[in-house]
């Protein structure tokens, strides 16, 4: 699709992956706007976006005036806005709300408004651990959480919603994303950026349980450009699709690698310890992708390398000019109890 002057939505877009797709998106040519409460999201994400292109509508996505209001003035919809999976071990009925509930009404109202492309950004957790691996779209879904259960809920309805009334919706499922404005914060913090920090803070890396659970990372520019094409090829609609690496690194692998990684630049030299402690609740054994459908229907092929992204990842914390001690306080290792 060309997006010069298309009016775009974006819900969710002042978080982490969805302020990349705003910038992307923008930067194509795209009017946008963006939903979001900022309960996790941040207007700094947005920052050094043209402000003639890029609109922030700070609002909550189960505001159903709002919802319709936006859906009437827009042709594509991106719909990330979302609470996560250490949110929904302690707040599993918000969880469900925000991640199920509001989805199913943004999907009437998108038919009322006949909107030309509604884009459900799912999860691989809808998955579950890999019964087969690499894992496909046909894999078979079991999520281990309220979060992975209300993204299968949000994206089965707008699937239902495709197949009923023919709204033009596109699935993807991201594995794992990660790069500048991802979090390491609360319960929205993420492994690689809480690594990142703890080492370059000289901290101990946080292993739960054995560290054998293994994940597909992919490099958050990669993963927003996967979610722009499928808003814009047309063989999308109806469809769903992985947004994946196809590589797979365990948890106690990525800690000696950060851990590696930062020693070296870092002034003493020395790699951060780390620590095992009991296995955290919903935490998925295996998640590797396939993305050969993405790659052949939308033409996604990620081309960040983990070790690049890495080191992009590193530069944006050195670069931010807060000390990782400071951007550490308060952190918790155990971060999926209620604040
Ligand atoms: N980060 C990953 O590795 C990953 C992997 C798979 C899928 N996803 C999906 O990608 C999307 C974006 O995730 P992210 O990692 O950027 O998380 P994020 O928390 O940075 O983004 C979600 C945004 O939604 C906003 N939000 C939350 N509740 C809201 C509400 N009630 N009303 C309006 N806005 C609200 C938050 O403020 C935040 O800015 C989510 O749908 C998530 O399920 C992420």
């Amino acid at each position: 699709m060309n997006w010069q002057s298309r009016r775009v939505l974006v819900t969710g877009g002042a978080g982490f992956i969805g302020s990349e797709l705003v910038a992307q998106l923008a930067h194509a040519g795209a009017r946008v706007t963006v939903l979001d409460s900022l309960v996790n999201g941040k207007r700094a994400n947005l920052d050094g976006l043209p402000a003639e292109s890029t609109t922030l509508v700070v609002g909550d996505v189960r505001d159903e005036t709002l919802a319709r209001d936006l859906l009437r003035e827009h042709a594509v919809v991106f719909h990330l806005a979302c609470l996560g999976l250490r949110h929904s071990l302690h707040a599993p009925g918000e969880n469900h709300e925000v991640n199920a509930g509001a989805t199913l009404a943004w999907l009437q109202f998108a038919r009322e408004a006949r909107v030309e492309r509604f884009v459900q950004v799912s999860s691989s957790e809808v998955y579950g651990t890999a019964q087969r691996a690499p894992i496909d779209e046909s894999h078979p879904t079991a999520p281990a959480t309220v979060y992975g259960a209300a993204k299968l809920a949000g994206e089965s309805y707008a699937l239902a919603m495709h197949r009923s009334w023919g709204l033009p919706v596109t699935v993807v499922r991201p594995f794992n994303a990660f790069g500048p404005r991802s979090h390491h914060e609360g319960d929205a913090g993420e492994v690689i950026p809480r690594f990142v920090l703890c080492a370059l803070a000289g901290k101990p890396l946080t292993v739960f349980g054995d560290g054998t659970q293994t994940r597909d990372f992919t490099e958050v520019s990669d993963t927003a450009r996967g979610i722009a094409l499928a808003g814009s090829v047309p063989a999308a609609i109806g469809g769903v699709f992985n947004l994946a690496s196809g590589s797979e690194i365990s948890v106690l692998a990525l800690a000696r690698t950060i851990a590696a990684r930062v020693a070296g630049a870092r002034a003493s030299g020395v790699a951060a310890p780390i620590v095992r402690l009991a296995p955290r609740p919903g935490d998925v054994g295996r998640l590797v992708g396939d993305a050969a459908r993405a790659r052949k229907v939308i033409g996604f092929a990620p081309v960040v390398t983990f070790d690049r992204g890495l080191d992009r990842l590193i530069g944006w914390y050195q670069a931010g000019g807060v000390a990782p001690e400071e951007l550490l306080r308060g952190f918790e290792a155990r971060n999926w109890n209620a604040p």
